[in-house]
């Protein structure tokens, strides 16, 4: 085996969130989700952009499901809309919305591509937030794991690979925090940790719904986006110090819900603002896993060093290279991800589950999109896993962010993540470099130097 090659059962794959691509937002009984409130608030989303529309991809996924297939991609992690299944969050469901994940399901494994189901994309049931308070409400956890069982019920006769959430981070901090994130607030430091604590419950509480409903053995995760780091020298002393900053950097969200335990010093630091929990729920967050999927796109440089802590992140010089968004380029940082987590979380199967790059991409006259950026992100990141694998570091798969150009978030149709270019006026499909090279890796088992 080469440097380079890959495992024969390797995942490799795409990932796609619901609400940045389905569009479809009133459509067969949807209900709406908070980021359908979010949106139509002036100036939160670049060019006050929705997901209404987005890729179209709730009619085009057959399409969409043969550019995976062209692309010889085994994998697609994908999301699904709470609200489409129970418009209100709980109660009734709707079995149009069930009815196209059937469809979609079917179509994938018809194409030997074995999906991967998020449950939580953060596109929570506006009624939840409404009628509730969302995340600052124990009571969505439990109706978190309601809405898991049914989908449990449904789907995992057929579906093996299941994530219960994608980066708490992002729907709790980001969003009741900073106001950047649906529903989108800024509230005082206490709700914003409970709301981070509720969502860690809900993982937990769905980690146990899913194996008491499921149809047969299935592989449950959490899919996080920690704080990476790195040593810039690697150095006995300095892999050492950015492994002690990766923990220390890590303990809002990462290493409780690894562990069921808030660090001593992590709740001192909090004083008064701690979350309110009980012993019961940290058990309940803790709720064996068989994986851990990150999601991986920047990293820190990291360097031992004299002060209490003993380690230094060192600040990015102005023109290091960065992506479309602005985050650094961090290849070395993945391979020490997944050695770091390896370390800490013994036993724990490893996926990369997101990780791509923003860029500025151009259609040449003829069409083609020669994504050399892209392209070279890739490359550089899947060296890394290639080398994880060759060490025998336990990861299964790799999934690019993503299939599609999609909506981003806070900044709209303006970021493009895709190995496949969306014209958003006609919502023609093409390939990209980044993608045909991916492809050709994958054909050859290996990545292509
Ligand atoms: C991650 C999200 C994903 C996408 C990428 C760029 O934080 O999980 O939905 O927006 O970033």
């Amino acid at each position: 085996m080469d440097q380079f090659t890959f495992p024969k059962d390797f995942f490799w794959g795409t990932a796609t969130a619901s609400y940045q691509i389905e569009g479809a937002y009133q459509e067969d009984g949807r209900g709406l989700s908070t980021w359908d409130a979010f949106t139509r608030r002036p100036g939160k989303i670049l060019n006050n952009d929705t997901g209404d529309i987005a890729c179209d991809h709730y009619h085009r996924y057959p399409e969409d499901v043969a550019i995976m297939k062209e692309l010889g991609l085994n994998s697609y992690r994908f999301s699904i809309a709470w609200p489409r299944i129970f418009p209100s969050g709980k109660g009734t469901l709707n079995q149009k919305g069930v009815d196209f994940y059937d469809k979609l399901i079917d179509l994938l494994l018809k194409n030997n591509i074995e999906p991967f189901i998020t449950l939580f994309h953060w596109d929570l049931p506006l009624k939840l937030e409404e009628d509730l308070g969302g995340w600052r409400n124990k009571e969505t956890a439990k109706l978190f794991a309601d809405y898991v069982s049914v989908m449990a019920d449904r789907f995992s006769d057929r579906v093996k690979h299941w994530t219960t959430m994608n980066e708490i981070i992002c729907f709790t901090m980001l969003a009741h925090r900073d106001d950047k994130h649906a529903p989108g607030k800024k509230e005082p430091r206490k709700i914003v940790l409970q709301t981070v604590h509720n969502a860690m419950l809900g993982h937990g509480l769905g980690v146990q719904s899913l194996r008491a409903h499921a149809k047969q053995k299935v592989q449950v995760g959490l899919v996080d986006n920690p704080r990476v780091t790195w040593p810039a020298i690697p150095t006995p002393e300095n892999i050492e110090a950015a492994k002690k900053a990766f923990k220390a950097s890590n303990q809002h969200i990462l290493f409780p819900a690894m562990t069921g335990e808030y660090s001593d010093p992590y709740l001192e630091s909090l004083g008064a603002d701690k979350p309110d929990f009980t012993d019961e729920e940290m058990k309940i967050i803790a709720s064996p896993t068989d994986y851990v999927g990150f999601n991986m796109y920047s990293g820190d440089a990291i360097l031992a060093s004299g002060k209490p802590d003993g380690f230094e992140s060192l600040p990015f010089p102005q023109d290091y290279p960065k992506t479309d968004m602005g985050w650094s380029i961090a290849p070395r940082g993945l391979y020490y991800l997944l050695k770091f987590a390896n370390e800490y979380f013994p036993g724990k199967e490893l996926y990369v589950t997101e990780n791509g790059m923003a860029a500025i991409d151009s259609e040449s006259e003829n069409g083609d999109v020669n994504d050399t950026g892209r392209m070279e992100y890739l490359r550089s990141h899947m060296e890394m896993v290639a080398k994880g694998l060759k060490e025998g570091l336990p990861i299964k798969g790799y999934f690019v962010w993503s299939l599609l150009d999609n909506f981003e978030w806070a900044f709209g149709l303006g970021k493009r993540f895709g190995i496949v270019r969306v014209n958003y006026s006609n919502q023609k499909r093409t390939i990209k470099l980044s993608g045909r090279y991916l492809a050709e890796s994958i054909k050859a088992g290996k990545v292509l130097i």
